[in-house]
């Protein structure tokens, strides 16, 4: 894929250092993201490490040190990638996606999201050398971020995922913004249940407030239910929104 267009003019802008280019846009190519990619809201590149290679067999792992099993990303190859592809000065932030990183959530989508736009390094095998990660730590602010207490087989799909609680956010993306306040952990509770088309369904009915046409007891049911499934499901949610509530 190209690499987005220049930065006066420039959406916010992905960049994704990968060994696997073509898993992207992948998912983001469809529905919202998609559309909004190719309407040019926002743009995405991606930079194959592998160019960065030294060698003729373009190798970019290689053992670890002190033995064990997986191989490790060579802290050369992926410095030069990184060095080629980001501007520390360019307001971008420098996301490292690995399983040891600050837990993505909600309030780090939206910092993202009112910036300029990210560059990504995804890693594979065992990660990345620590020296490279120290590296470009202390030159240009990478952040290790991971999308939860799981383990992907590569940075790829946490990439996806990060991207794609982004790009929902940008303006013009999501069509009614009354729809993001609304989100789950935007007010810092889990959503409310929704419910359409038919009022019955298999004997189970619409529960009435939601045909009553009356807004506000409608808004006033949807906080209790939000807050009971908030409590029943996530206690640590539910313990920081109470204290906020006083
Ligand atoms: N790479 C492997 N597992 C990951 C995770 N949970 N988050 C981000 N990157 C990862």
């Amino acid at each position: 894929m190209a690499e987005p267009a220049p930065a006066e003019a420039a959406p916010w802008t992905a960049t994704v250092l990968t060994l696997f280019p073509e898993m992207f846009p992948g998912p983001l190519g469809h529905s919202l993201g998609g559309k909004a990619l190719a309407d040019g809201l926002w743009a995405l590149g991606t930079v194959d490490i592998r160019a960065y290679a030294r060698d003729r067999h373009r190798t970019v792992d290689d053992t670890p040190y002190g033995g064990g099993a997986g191989m490790v990303m060579r802290p050369d190859v992926v410095s030069d990638a990184i060095a080629a592809h980001h501007a520390p000065d360019s307001g971008r932030r420098l996301l490292y996606l690995s399983p040891r990183g600050r837990r993505l959530g909600q309030p780090l989508v939206r910092e993202l999201a009112a910036g300029p736009g990210v560059t990504l390094v995804c890693g594979r095998y065992e990660g990345l050398d620590q020296r490279a990660i120290d590296a470009w730590s202390e030159r240009g602010g990478l952040e290790e971020v991971s999308i939860g207490d799981v383990v992907l087989s590569g940075g790829e799909p946490a990439a996806l995922v990060l991207l794609d609680a982004v790009v929902r956010l940008l303006p013009g993306v999501t069509g009614k913004t009354e729809s993001l306040d609304n989100d789950s952990f935007e007010d810092g509770l889990l959503e409310y249940p929704h419910y359409t088309r038919p009022r019955d369904w298999d004997g189970r009915p619409v529960p009435d407030v939601l045909i009553s046409g009356h807004h506000a007891r409608v808004a006033q049911w949807r906080r209790e239910q939000a807050e009971a499934i908030t409590r029943a499901r996530r206690p640590d949610l539910w313990a920081a929104y109470a204290e906020s509530e006083g």
